[in-house]
């Protein structure tokens, strides 16, 4: 049985969910955190769903295994697979699509652009959720990025990569907001999160909405409503679990903000 005291669980198919992570310490910073990266098959979004539900079924037995009190599922393309996995998990769980079309419904009016992987583009649920819940004449523009994951993955804190990753954000956002006029723009994939100062550097007057804030905010309002804040005083800490590669999780986790990483430790990737 988890409590209080035991860790909040965040997944990601590889370092996006870190963005969720900074939001939590922020927000909660006694709490203790339990996060698991599937580097060794990132990015998601191209595969098969499948295979995406294979994967998430292995990272979500994970974190039932050591008794998350609740799951954030930093990760918008498994998000769009949730149904197929929640049966693994007894906690609560948040998904980053929800905090996604949440944030995008408190925009006022106007042309909402979604830019997600290709999997969560071609599964529509952006689209459909937000329309579903907006008044009419709301207009959702979604765009999958094949590449752009995999990108900020591997190049966050180079110089020529990040050239690479804002060429791609050029070359995905730039119609959306030039020919599209997208007032704002749901960064529907949590690995964008961590670039939003370049998205924002690119396009000065486009207003971001990052499932990341929103998904700290509701996993507060929860654990307040719920008695499950931490009673601990002193700060928490992070441990993370990784298939890909420890030394680069390592250096991603201080290039992206984390504090208090206690270890970053290597677990056998499912064989697919
Ligand atoms: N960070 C993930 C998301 O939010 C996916 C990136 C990927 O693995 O393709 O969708």
């Amino acid at each position: 049985m988890s409590d209080r005291n035991s860790p909040i669980g965040v997944l990601d198919s590889g370092i996006g969910g870190f963005s969720v992570v900074r939001q939590v310490q922020r927000l909660l910073p006694e709490e203790n955190i339990l996060y698991f990266g599937d580097g060794a098959h990132v990015p998601y979004g191209n595969h098969p769903e499948e295979t995406i539900v294979a994967l998430s079924r292995y990272m979500f037995d994970f974190m039932e295994q050591r008794r998350v009190k609740v799951l954030l599922v930093g990760c918008n393309t498994i998000s769009c697979v949730i149904d197929r996995c929640a049966d693994l998990v007894s906690c609560p769980i948040f998904n980053a699509v929800q905090a996604g079309v949440d944030g995008a419904l408190e925009k006022n009016g106007g042309k909402v652009g979604v830019i997600s992987t290709v999997f969560t583009h071609n599964c529509g649920i952006y689209p459909q959720r937000i329309l579903a819940q907006s008044p009419q004449g709301r207009t959702v523009c979604s765009r999958g990025c094949p590449n752009l994951a995999g990108l900020v993955e591997h190049n966050l804190g180079s110089g020529d990569g990040m050239v690479q990753v804002e060429e791609e954000l050029r070359r995905e956002l730039g119609d959306l907001v030039e020919d599209e006029q997208i007032q704002c723009c749901v960064l529907g994939c949590t690995h964008y999160s961590l670039v939003s100062d370049s998205i924002q550097k690119l396009f000065p007057q486009l207003a971001l909405v990052d499932p990341a804030q929103e998904m700290a905010r509701a996993l507060k309002d929860y654990l307040q409503g719920n008695n499950l804040v931490t009673d601990r005083t002193e700060k928490g800490q992070v441990s993370i679990y990784t298939t890909g590669d420890v030394k680069e999780y390592t250096l991603r986790a201080k290039q992206t903000g984390l504090e208090r990483v206690d270890q970053v430790s290597a677990y056998p990737p499912l064989e697919i």
